[in-house]
């Protein structure tokens, strides 16, 4: 191995640029050239992308976003342009691995979450030699104990939560506030617990607005006259359908708005009318932004990880984390669902225990 690219794939992430350091560092000790395709698979159909030598990659460990850039919507091989004002979709995977052999990579690490993965697999079906990086906020990645940027997403979502409880307290409201996560309720679940929510609405457990009231009216007559509500966007009423907007076809959405912490408080409002509701949509603050140390120090590990799969000739691998070892398993295994939140597991059952209601009939 003697050259190898690097691209970041789908949403943006904290931890990205220490995962770019920490291959490139790694990389070069070995005596191997690293370049970066800029703004992910679309980079690499057009060929665009810099040198990673070591002043590249320098003090950006702590740095948000992407130094690489990212896109969304550019599977190469669903590839889209616009020609003469007409969206087009074609095959330009071919175009991307002759890049590829041109430019004499040895192969390629995709830092992705579950789209870009699933994108990687098929150009290792192709023949390219790939290792992933498991990236992404949500944390929904199988074969991986946990994902970098989740820990930051986590720790934003606590932080508003410890502001939104002295406003609700001097107040008397309800406070919703509507998290990411996608299909996966872990940032709800975790930033609740740490936040100390009261009531935490994932999609895993599907609610029921009578028991959200109860909870709220329970603690009003235990004195405690403020509520604290947790919604992950792909929370779904018992009764309901999916609600939220945007979720299934996220990238392609030029506009995206709040969803289901929306109808929730609505409802909270409608049902409680003496009761003021405020709602809350973190939003995309939850991608932005430094990366805390934990999420520092786990992107460093899954960079050097990368590289010493690639050494190893772990084709076709996606570096992950299992208790407090770093291993390379195939990517199939981690795209071949999404992970999500059981119900009946050890951290639910602790929310429930301190009190926290998950808006069922528990
Ligand atoms: O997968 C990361 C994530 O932030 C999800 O939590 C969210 O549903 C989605 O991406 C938002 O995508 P976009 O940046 O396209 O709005």
């Amino acid at each position: 191995i003697r050259h190898i690219g690097i691209l970041t794939g789908g949403g943006d992430c904290p931890g990205l640029n220490a995962v770019i350091r920490a291959i490139s560092k790694t990389a070069i000790n070995y005596g191997v050239e690293v370049i970066g395709f800029i703004d992910g698979f679309k980079g690499l159909v057009e060929n665009r992308y810099i040198q990673l030598d070591l002043r590249a990659v320098s003090g950006i460990s702590h740095t948000g976003g992407t130094i690489l850039g990212t896109s969304n919507r550019d599977n190469p091989f669903q590839f889209f342009t616009i020609s003469e004002g007409t969206p087009q979709h074609s095959d330009e995977s071919d175009r991307a691995v002759a890049n590829m052999e041109h430019l004499g990579l040895d192969g390629l690490v995709v830092i992705g979450g579950d789209g870009s993965l699933n994108i990687a697999d098929r150009f290792a079906e192709k023949g390219v030699p790939i290792v992933g990086v498991p990236k992404t906020i949500d944390n929904d990645l199988s074969a991986t104990d946990v994902t970098f940027g989740f820990n930051t997403a986590v720790n934003t979502a606590s932080e508003a939560l410890d502001r939104l409880h002295t406003t609700a307290e001097s107040h008397h409201r309800v406070m919703v506030l509507e998290v990411m996560g996608r299909y996966a309720g872990w940032i709800a679940l975790h930033a609740g617990i740490s936040g100390g929510a009261d009531v935490i609405l994932i999609p895993e457990i599907p609610y029921n607005m009578d028991a959200v009231i109860s909870k709220i009216t329970q603690r009003y007559r235990q004195g405690k006259n403020f509520s604290i509500i947790v919604v992950a966007e792909g929370a779904i009423p018992e009764d309901g359908e999916m609600v939220i907007r945007n979720l299934v076809a996220t990238s392609h959405d030029p506009i995206r708005l709040g969803g289901i912490g929306q109808k929730v408080a609505e409802d909270i409002g409608n049902r409680l009318q003496n009761i003021e509701v405020r709602v809350t949509v973190l939003g995309h603050l939850q991608r932005g932004g430094s990366p805390i140390p934990y999420d520092r120090i786990l992107s460093t590990r899954y960079g050097v990880a990368a590289v010493d799969a690639f050494m190893a000739g772990q084709f076709g691998t996606m570096v992950s984390l299992r208790g407090d070892m770093i291993a390379a398993v195939p990517i199939k295994e981690a795209i071949k669902e999404i992970r999500r939140v059981k119900p009946e597991s050890d951290l639910v059952r602790a929310a429930r225990a301190v009190g926290i209601s998950f808006g069922d009939k528990y």
